[in-house]
């Protein structure tokens, strides 16, 4: 294979209460064209022209993952487009962990399968929750236990989304800094009871449910909210304009709300006005994950 081409889907990790362990595939993309050629060569729009190619992120992945099978990837021109919001809380790391193990996969013909590729990319993120939909489409519910990745996924929502993206930047290191090193045994019964409701909502089709139990988390939401411009005033008109529920994106700062089918873009006109600044865009889940194309 001479060319070919790498897709991986953004992503929203958490819903709320799924701290590290919840995460869904949305439709907007990582795209990478690889071609091989004399030289590693990386044209990105998040790499000034002239940084060495061994500082491109992708590049450290695939040689990493390329390392570990005893193998040296040929050198390639790697074209790269992205509509993923960077630094945002969408799964810009984990799609672009994805997009280097499938380059050393094709490159150094590893023969990885789903579960190896979701295994290493766990590894390198720590946890599964934005790297398992970009590598595998939908819904995805999973633990990291004893470096073991346990997952299922859940295909059918009938509901979309909504993204309200500020301009700022929060990194997820200093997003988990501002987390509890420990839970009270009662707040944490309490959180996974909101947790495991949540998802069981979600299977049920009871969207309205799993709207108000969203909302509620105890996890992570109320040491971050300090962080993320506007929680209170997206929540709330969110809502108000018929949202189930909005909760964080990842580590934030951008917000999602899980609305019914049919109705995105009517909440996005609502926010025009009141968010003028924000990118303010509607959303659905991919069910694909990765794609691998020969050109
Ligand atoms: N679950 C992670 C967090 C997602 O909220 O910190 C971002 O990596």
């Amino acid at each position: 294979m001479t060319s070919f081409m790498i897709r991986v889907p953004a992503s929203s990790a958490n819903i709320g209460p799924g701290f590290d362990s919840l995460g869904l595939a949305v439709n907007l993309y990582l795209t990478l064209e690889v071609t091989k050629q004399d030289k590693w060569e990386f044209i990105s729009p998040s790499f000034a022209p002239g940084t060495p190619f061994e500082e491109h992120f992708i590049y450290k992945i695939a040689k990493q993952v390329a390392d570990q099978h005893g193998k040296t990837l040929s050198p390639c021109l790697v074209k790269e487009t992205t509509s993923v919001p960077l630094a945002r809380g969408l799964g810009s790391s984990a799609a672009a962990i994805i997009a280097g193990i499938e380059i050393a996969d094709q490159l150094g013909e590893l023969k990885l399968t789903s579960e190896e590729k979701l295994g290493y990319a766990t590894a390198i993120e720590g946890h599964p929750d934005n790297v398992a939909p970009a590598l595998l489409g939908g819904l995805i519910v999973s633990t990291y236990v004893d470096n073991e990745v346990d997952w299922l996924k859940i295909s059918d929502l009938d509901l979309e989304l909504v993204a309200y993206i500020p301009k700022v930047e929060l990194k997820t290191e200093a997003a988990r800094n501002v987390l509890p090193e420990q839970y009270l045994n009662h707040d944490a019964a309490l959180a996974s009871g909101i947790s495991n409701l949540t998802i069981a909502a979600l299977l049920q089709g009871n969207y309205g449910l799993a709207g108000k139990m969203m909302e509620k988390d105890l996890f992570h939401e109320p040491y971050r909210k300090s962080l993320i411009p506007n929680y209170d005033l997206i929540k709330r008109q969110a809502k108000e304009h018929g949202a189930y529920g909005s909760v964080i994106s990842g580590a934030g700062p951008t917000m999602v709300s899980f609305v019914p089918n049919g109705k995105s873009e009517h909440l996005v006109q609502q926010f025009k006005d009141v968010l003028p600044d924000y990118q303010v865009i509607p959303l659905k889940m991919d069910a694909d994950g990765l794609k691998v194309e020969q050109i």
